[in-house]
């Protein structure tokens, strides 16, 4: 097992990569009760391990990722008699920990109250689960309601994505990319060579993969944990992405990687990014399975750029590669973006 810290304001989150579930128990010492949150798929490959916890199911996909999910929580967790001599642990993919990690962290006031994460996606394991963002969505916004508290320990068991759908390893691969792109020439190097073997499960591919790419993201959130500046650097593929994903319905993963061959594009003609890199990018997301452009409505994609939360006035700040391994914040006017939206039919 190897272990990885993030210290945040709220404390410290212990990274367990290896680890087995079977072993949970040990990370919630003192505990009188353990409450695990997850989903109905979840459950039935891997419930068995969950044997002697409390079980609460949340329903599948983003549109349970909301409010009223929230508040069935709390009721169940009052029923539950949840207090402060309980855990909280998430047990699932992104939706689940996003879900439990604003659950738990804003009960009871947020009294200092034990949560943390099992993540059963690689999606999960490599961005979801680390770096203490919780939250849902709201009116059709994602991730509008939410907050900032770290869980204190993220428990990484390799063996349980042995169950996920190909698609969904897919998507934790784009995550794995746009850390490498902007963050660890290394990692990109490696896996344009050995991707495969992580992707299959490789022991030691697999714990690499989700190691390094946790080391751009930790590094990150370490040096800016409330997004002032260097966090959104993480951002990289995913403004485009957003709106791809919210125009054309496509999983998050495939819109992401979408989203970063356009903002490699943006890169070459804003941040200095060599033309034979950006098609690098394309290459190895080509190569893992992932689209690399779109046939959706135009309009559509713009309109959803127009609702970005993260949209000043007629422009709008993107993570854009310097070069592979090495990102930066630059303001893009939305005329180039929509000259690069045009480019992606
Ligand atoms: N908080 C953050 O910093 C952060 C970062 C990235 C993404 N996210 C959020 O994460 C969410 C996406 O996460 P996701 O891709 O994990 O989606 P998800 O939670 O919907 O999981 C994908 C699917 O896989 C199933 N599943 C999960 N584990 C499984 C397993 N081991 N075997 C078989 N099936 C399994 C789930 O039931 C679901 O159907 C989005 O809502 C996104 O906003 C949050
Ligand atoms: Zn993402």
């Amino acid at each position: 097992m190897r272990t990885m810290e993030l210290k945040g304001r709220t404390g410290t989150c212990r990274i367990m990569l290896g680890e087995s579930l079977s072993n949970l128990r040990d990370y919630c010492k003192g505990a009188k009760q353990i409450v695990a949150i997850t989903d109905a798929n979840v459950r039935r490959c891997h419930g068995e391990k969950l044997k002697g916890l409390e079980i609460v199911e949340i329903g599948l996909g983003e549109e349970n990722k909301t409010l009223a999910t929230v508040e069935q929580l709390y009721k169940r967790l009052l029923e539950l008699e949840v207090g402060r001599s309980s855990f909280i642990i998430g047990v699932g993919g992104g939706i689940v920990c996003d879900v439990t990690g604003f659950t738990a962290s804003t009960y009871l006031r947020g009294v200092p109250f034990s949560f943390g994460f099992v993540p059963t996606t690689l999606l999960a394991q490599v961005d979801a689960s680390v770096g203490g963002k919780n939250g849902v969505n709201f009116m059709g916004y994602k991730n509008l309601v939410g907050d900032i508290r770290q869980p204190e320990f993220c428990l990484c068991d390799f063996s349980l994505l042995g169950t996920l759908p190909e698609q969904e390893m897919r998507n934790g691969f784009a995550e794995i990319v746009k850390h490498a792109a902007m963050g660890d020439a290394g990692l990109f190097s490696y896996l344009e060579g050995s991707w495969h073997d992580a992707f299959s499960l490789r022991r030691t591919a697999i714990e690499k993969v989700v190691h390094d790419s946790l080391a751009v993201k930790i590094k990150i959130v370490s040096a800016d944990e409330m997004e002032r500046g260097e966090r959104m650097k993480l951002n990289f593929g995913h403004t485009l992405g957003h709106a791809v994903e919210k125009a054309t319905g496509i999983q998050h993963g495939a819109a992401v990687s979408i989203g970063m061959v356009a903002a490699a594009k943006l890169s070459v003609l804003k941040s200095g990014l060599l033309e034979k890199d950006a098609e690098r990018l394309g290459l190895l997301l080509e190569a893992i399975g992932l689209p690399t452009s779109v046939g959706a409505d135009r309009g559509k994609i713009l309109d959803a750029i127009r609702k970005d939360k993260k949209r000043h006035g007629e422009s709008i700040r993107m993570s854009l590669l310097e070069g592979i391994g090495k990102a930066r914040i630059v303001e893009v006017g939305l005329g180039e973006l929509e000259a690069v939206v045009d480019d992606m039919r």
